[in-house]
């Protein structure tokens, strides 16, 4: 496969599913088509480490999706775990503060040194696009999304992360004021044209978000959900790499 935006291939599957067993069954019908697997909350919390291990084993890489957010020691020892684990991408709450995100930046660093690990990159979720101008208030965020999603990003990069997970609206307005050239964004709510939008409200294709800014491209049920996962998998890489 040819190259985009320096990574060889940007897509990374969310394994949205309840077991092991289905996971393992998507990551074999998908060996070669995707980028990376993302393991969230789910299937950590149903299958553990072991699935994480089970999958890096097997020749690919995991995004863990844990959204880590407490206190900077308590972060940055999760952040040692996960580097341990071989992970090559998991996130971090930015709403945790500097101090926290500053925490398991170093923590990464040494733990990957002293262990001759590689490092896993660590981005930052600002807002959860979930939340609404009024549950922003509720929780004592006065200020507009789109602020607060831009300056929680410059926060990141001032805290020494690596890049920030952001929705198709918010790369440029994060692309513009980063300063950082390898600054990453990855991005869900990404959809091929003609798919269904299932939950997901403000969306790009795939070569729209790259051409936004994005660095990786995390999709799930377009992918997951189809009736051939390994064709739709195969499509959104044809139209991206087009
Ligand atoms: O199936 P779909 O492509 O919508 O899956 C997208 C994945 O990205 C899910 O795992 C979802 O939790 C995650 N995500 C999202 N929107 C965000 C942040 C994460 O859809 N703003």
């Amino acid at each position: 496969m040819s190259e985009t935006k320096n990574i060889r291939n940007p897509v990374v599957v969310a394994l949205d599913v309840s077991s092991a067993n289905q996971a393992l069954e998507l990551v074999d019908q998908l060996r070669g088509l995707a980028g990376m697997f993302k393991i969230g909350k789910e299937l950590f919390t149903t299958a553990g480490p072991d699935i994480v291990r089970e999958i890096i084993n097997s020749g690919e890489q995991v995004f863990l999706d844990l959204k880590f957010h407490d206190i900077p020691n308590t972060v940055a020892k999760a952040g040692a775990a996960a580097t341990r684990l071989g992970v090559s991408i998991f996130n971090i709450h930015a709403l945790g503060g500097s101090a926290m995100m500053k925490a398991v930046a170093e923590a990464v660093d040494d733990v990957a040194t002293r262990e001759s690990l590689p490092k896993p990159k660590i981005l930052g979720v600002t807002i959860l696009t979930s939340h609404t101008r009024e549950s922003l208030t509720e929780v004592g965020i006065a200020s507009d999304l789109e602020s607060e999603v831009v300056r929680l990003a410059q926060l990141c990069e001032a805290s020494g992360i690596d890049g920030v997970v952001a929705s198709p609206r918010e790369i440029s307005p994060i692309k513009n004021v980063v300063k950082t050239p390898d600054f990453v964004i990855l991005t869900p709510g990404v959809r091929p044209h003609g798919s269904a939008m299932n939950d997901q409200k403000r969306v790009m294709t795939p070569s729209e978000a790259l051409s936004a800014g994005a660095n990786y491209l995390v999709i799930g049920r377009p992918i997951t959900a189809a009736e051939n996962p390994r064709l739709a998998a195969e499509q959104i890489l044809a139209e991206i790499l087009g």
